[in-house]
């Protein structure tokens, strides 16, 4: 499986943060924001990875992230030449990949992927398309799932201004091969974007559509906005602070899926400068893979 992160859009919502900085290299603690979509990916089992970004910031990340060699990845980019939409990323990273089914991440959604979505991911022959809902309190700022009691998907709407379910599509959905085929059948909706929302409507009519429920009490952030953004820096800092444990440590995910060795992962450390990120890769326990 194939995995795009999607990076690139206006990030108008964080302005004035985001006029002159990519809002995904803005930090989240003690990252930047994009780490944390690439670590859930690697996590899953995922080493191809396409990362679409806004033009002129593709050499922001090339420096930040390289070609992912060093952790037995591959990394590649592409620019977006305007910010028409979701699903329009997948003209770019299909002319990397080909059409081949992927997994897509939204590159400002930060989630502690469960086992049960890693193993999902891990699943590399997806039939149809695979999302993920999370109840949440505020549903209009989401596209939004209604279901029946027996799991029946009843509608799929884009930022409901009067929501019929407080389930959330998170910002992580798996697509077969068709979705090229949807890509070339939907149009923009009325906010002049192409809506991801109405791909999953294209799988549902094709009865191709499934979901899990991701549970109360997990965490998701959609760190869009100066809100979310700063409550998802609080969340790691604490996480980490009580755990030991990082979130979002690239480096990390990629020695834990074993694609390198513990003296791979001091050597890469050893080329950082002095800092918490590099004491920690550092002193991860050699015996723990
Ligand atoms: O966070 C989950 C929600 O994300 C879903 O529930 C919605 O259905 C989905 O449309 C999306 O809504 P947002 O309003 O949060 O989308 P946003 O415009 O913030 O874009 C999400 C990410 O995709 C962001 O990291 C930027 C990137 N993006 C966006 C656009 C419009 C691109 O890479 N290219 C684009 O053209």
């Amino acid at each position: 499986m194939k995995g795009i992160i999607a990076a690139a859009g206006k990030g108008s919502r964080l302005f004035p943060l985001t006029s002159s900085v990519s809002k995904h290299l803005l930090p989240v603690y003690n990252k930047p924001l994009i780490y944390y979509p690439i670590t859930n990916l690697i996590a899953s089992g995922i080493t191809d990875i396409c990362i679409i970004t806004n033009p002129n910031e593709l050499s922001l990340y090339k420096k930040l992230l390289g070609n992912g060699r060093d952790l037995g990845c591959k990394f590649e980019f592409c620019e977006q030449n305007e910010p028409n939409g979701i699903p329009d990323v997948l003209n770019y990273s299909k002319q990397i990949f080909g059409p081949v089914p992927v997994t897509l991440i939204l590159g400002d959604n930060i989630f502690a992927a469960s086992e049960k979505i890693l193993n999902t991911l891990n699943n590399k022959s997806v039939k149809g398309a695979k999302i993920f809902v999370k109840a949440v309190n505020d549903p209009s700022r989401y596209g939004i799932l209604e279901f029946s009691e027996n799991k029946k998907i009843l509608s799929i709407k884009e930022k409901p201004q009067k929501p019929k379910s407080n389930f959330a599509i998170i910002g992580l959905y798996m697509f077969d091969e068709m979705v090229y085929d949807y890509l070339n059948e939907i149009s923009p909706s009325d906010r002049g974007e192409l809506e991801i929302t109405d791909i999953l409507k294209k799988y549902y009519s094709k009865k191709s559509l499934t979901f899990d429920i991701i549970r109360r009490g997990s965490v998701w952030f959609d760190a869009g906005t100066p809100e979310s953004l700063l409550k998802a820096s609080l969340y790691v800092e604490l996480f980490e602070k009580q755990s030991g444990i990082m979130i979002g440590s690239i480096e990390e995910a990629a020695f834990n899926q074993k694609l390198i060795t513990y003296e791979h992962l001091k050597k890469i450390a050893g080329t950082m400068p002095n800092s918490n990120y590099k004491e920690y890769l550092i002193q991860i326990n050699k015996n723990s893979n």
